[in-house]
């Protein structure tokens, strides 16, 4: 089966919506933290709160060496320059690889290894596919003017580890720089 096959099965084109599993959606108030400019999360949502992301995790069986699959749409925009982004995780079972593969759009998936801490930008867009070994945080970011439309294919067992990321954060940033991303080491402020 093709990849727009399998996402006709969870995405419906023309009203935008996801089905056929449980469905995440997250805000921009949700990702405050997530962003490297708290206080320029905090002006925008003075005047809205628009969705950054939604998610839907199909999960077909729990069975030893089943597969779990999410499609994710990550809309485009920024906060003082930082593009939008998906909260990142590591896999509860830190051993868990993914496979994630771009159907529409344009993006980078931010990568950083537990043990050595390096960090690692990989494409993300139609027709490219990204490799996420165990040990490993993973973000998406859309740098394009479309929404990023992707899936990822994970073991049934891998489990999403949120918490380790939301005390310190990926300890790089993509940012746009005269039109280009650019990654740049994560600057340490105040938290209001
Ligand atoms: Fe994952």
């Amino acid at each position: 089966m093709n990849p727009e096959a399998i996402l006709s099965q969870v995405y419906d084109p023309q009203t935008g919506h996801l089905s056929g599993g449980m469905t995440v959606r997250r805000h921009l108030s949700d990702l405050r933290n997530s962003f490297s400019n708290p206080a320029a999360v905090d002006e925008h949502l003075k005047q809205e709160d628009p969705l950054l992301y939604e998610v839907v995790a199909v999960e077909p069986g729990d069975a030893d060496g089943d597969l779990h699959y999410g499609l994710g749409i990550l809309y485009p925009g920024q906060i003082d320059g930082e593009y939008y982004l998906t909260k990142g995780h590591y896999h509860e079972t830190r051993e868990a690889a993914e496979v994630y593969i771009g159907l529409r759009g344009e993006g980078m998936m931010l990568l950083e290894d537990e043990q050595s801490g390096e960090s690692r930008l990989e494409p993300l867009g139609a027709g490219k596919v990204v490799y996420v070994p165990g040990h490993t945080a993973h973000r998406t970011m859309n740098t394009g003017s479309e929404p990023l439309t992707y899936f990822g294919i994970y073991p049934a067992d891998a489990g999403h580890d949120y918490g380790a990321l939301a005390e310190r954060n990926f300890h790089k940033v993509l940012i746009e720089e005269n039109g280009n991303p650019v990654l740049r080491d994560r600057r340490i402020e105040e938290q209001p």
